[in-house]
């Protein structure tokens, strides 16, 4: 079957980029528009659904987000639904606005990866009010990178951040595991994962997070 799902990266840092040396294991087609970020207007024109992935907040999650989202949507939608969906993995930073801003521009819908650091709560916080909040966009906040080790107050504290915010939130809270950086070193998405307790947990939280941003269809 031909995929429906595509992984965009508009980062010419290029963290996705690597990706695309896998792209004949990965259950997405792959393209980049760093170069060319104009070139992201033709998506709308194909009725895809196109789902970007913000925060110009560096080293938040955006690319592991992204590349594991479009990996469980696409097992997820199955033979079902026949829209294309596009996942836009974006710049991790303030420098790549123009970059940012194209990909805004088409998009149905926003997620912001916010791991549960303080350190991350004000340069999120910019992103969400100058960048997305300006242009009308249905958002979503969701915690990632939450390790259950640490105790339950860094997600509880996050969480009331973001609710004191105002912010829209994600339910789903992924969980830090090792294996999602070791993952990425071998170009392996969390499908793909051998299966273990672990792994079936890391995987999990992300057909949770598809689940309920309504990306299996039930929106
Ligand atoms: N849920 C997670 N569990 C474990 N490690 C994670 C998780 N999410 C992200 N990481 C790790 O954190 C680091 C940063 O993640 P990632 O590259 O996805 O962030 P980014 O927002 O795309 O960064 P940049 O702004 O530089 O593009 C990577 O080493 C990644 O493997
Ligand atoms: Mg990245």
């Amino acid at each position: 079957m031909a995929s429906s799902i595509l992984v965009v990266s508009t980062d010419p840092q290029g963290s996705t980029i690597w990706w695309a040396d896998r792209i004949n294991d990965l259950p997405f087609d792959f393209a980049t528009a760093h170069d060319d970020p104009e070139s992201l207007a033709s998506l709308r024109d194909q009725g895809a659904a196109v789902h970007v992935i913000c925060n110009q907040k560096g080293g938040v999650g955006k690319t592991t987000t992204t590349v594991n989202l479009a990996a469980v949507t696409h097992d997820v939608l199955g033979n079902t639904d026949k829209r294309m969906h596009v996942f836009i993995d974006t710049p991790g930073s303030l420098e790549d606005e123009h970059i940012l801003t194209a990909a805004l521009n088409v998009a149905d819908d926003v997620l912001v990866p916010l791991p549960p650091e303080p350190l991350a709560f004000d340069p999120t916080a910019r992103t969400i009010s100058k960048v997305i909040e300006p242009r009308g966009l249905p958002y979503k906040v969701f915690i990632n990178a939450w390790d259950p080790r640490d105790g339950k107050a860094d997600r509880d504290d996050t969480i009331a951040y973001i609710d004191a915010m105002g912010w829209p939130r994600a339910n789903t809270v992924i969980r830090r595991y090792k294996i999602h950086t070791r993952a990425a070193a071998e170009g392996k998405v969390v499908t793909q994962y051998p299966d273990s307790g672990t792994t079936l947990r890391a995987r999990e939280d992300y057909f949770k997070l598809a689940l309920e941003l309504g990306y299996g269809g039930g929106r």
